[in-house]
């Protein structure tokens, strides 16, 4: 009887579980309109991506472009004859980029230091195409360039290979181990070339088609700090306490198609973890904060920042000098067991 009885009761308690997974769901697709929300970020960064592929001046269509470029001249083995397809099209969004002064110099020298590799590396093709592009191509000044090469490069031996000269495995994890969410700061402002120095290393990150498709914005006036700090509810407590604050900006204009949306957040994300990194390494604490998806948060941060439409917030991450006496979090993880799965066949393998 007992049994029966508990049997029904969660059975009950399931239906009910589930009924209110189905009402929130629900309510939040009518009420909050989150997905609404997204499809019009992601629509308003597609069309401004298209439009501005239209007239030319697309710098992510050129940046995804000058690296699909770089994988051509890197193939293994090198065909005589690669990206005929796009080449004109690419050179002719260099010339309406540089003319409208939208590349920056970084970018300016990677761009034609590809472009030279590359119309080097096709010399032998009979592409009317690359011959087109090419002709073009010497008429254009692709503008200042930065001293170093940026183009395509043998792996640079022995660093790349054999780690030689780079920071031991030992000298990270202690950096890592290190790093720690602080959420109290002492009152001084963080001078702005260490954040400077902390994000030119951010930067370095992966990023999908090398596209670096965000913005930091660093906020470090009190009184802005506050607006923003107090918008999201993952800083109840600590927000008057913070002297700097990073909002990350993800741009979606950066992409042709929706199916390319949770770029900004990946390569983001990577970029910040290396900002975090070496904020540490200077001495300087750092607390990522959640942004919640939500329309009112979005658009106080929008009016402060005056950030586009097609612009998405990723995430806060709090930064400055750690209060000594203040506590940490232990913020134990996880045993490395659980979550990590190897996938392959050992037989026979020494490992
Ligand atoms: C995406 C993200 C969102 C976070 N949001 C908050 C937040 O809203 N408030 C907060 O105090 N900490 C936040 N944190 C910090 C986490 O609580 C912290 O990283 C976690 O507890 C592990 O601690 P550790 O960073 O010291 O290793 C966030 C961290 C990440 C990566």
């Amino acid at each position: 009887m007992f049994d029966r009885s508990m049997s029904v009761f969660r059975s009950i308690r399931r239906t009910v579980a589930q009924r209110f997974f189905l009402a929130v769901a629900l309510a939040d697709f009518f009420a909050r309109r989150a997905f609404l929300r997204e499809i019009v970020a992601v629509y308003s960064g597609m069309h401004k991506h298209h439009d501005a592929r239209r007239s030319g001046r697309e710098v992510f269509y050129v940046r995804r472009h000058v690296h699909m470029l770089e994988k051509g001249i890197s193939m293994i083995p090198r065909r005589d004859t690669f990206a005929a397809g796009y080449i004109e099209d690419l050179v002719a969004a260099v010339e309406a980029c540089t003319a409208a002064d939208l590349l920056d110099t970084v970018t300016c020298g990677w761009v034609a230091d590809t472009l030279d590799a590359y119309f080097t590396a096709t010399e032998a093709s009979s592409s009317p195409e690359i011959r087109r592009a090419r002709e073009r191509y010497k008429q254009l000044d692709v503008g200042p360039r930065s001293r170093d090469f940026l183009g395509p490069v043998p792996v640079r031996d022995p660093a790349q290979v054999t780690g030689e000269g780079l920071p031991s495995y030992d000298a990270l994890l202690s950096l890592a181990h290190a790093r720690q969410s602080v959420r109290w700061f002492t009152p001084e402002t963080v001078d702005r070339t260490l954040v400077d120095r902390a994000i030119a290393l951010g930067m370095q990150a992966p990023s999908a088609c090398n596209r670096l498709p965000y913005r930091f914005v660093v906020v470090d006036d009190r009184d802005t700090i506050r607006r923003i700090a107090d918008i999201p509810g993952g800083t109840a407590g600590y927000a008057q306490n913070l002297v700097g604050l990073v909002v990350v900006v993800g741009d979606l204009s950066a992409y042709a198609h929706s199916r390319d949306r949770h770029l900004i957040y990946v390569d983001s994300s990577l970029a910040s973890m290396g900002f975090l990194m070496a904020m540490q390494a200077q001495g300087l604490s750092t607390c990522c904060i959640n942004w919640p998806d939500s329309a009112a948060a979005d658009s106080r941060i929008a009016q402060i920042l005056g950030l586009e439409r097609y612009e998405r917030t990723v995430m806060l991450i709090a930064y400055g000098r750690a209060l000594p006496d203040a506590m940490v979090p232990g913020s134990g993880k996880r045993d490395l067991d659980s979550i990590r799965q190897f996938v392959g066949s050992t037989e026979g393998d020494p490992r």
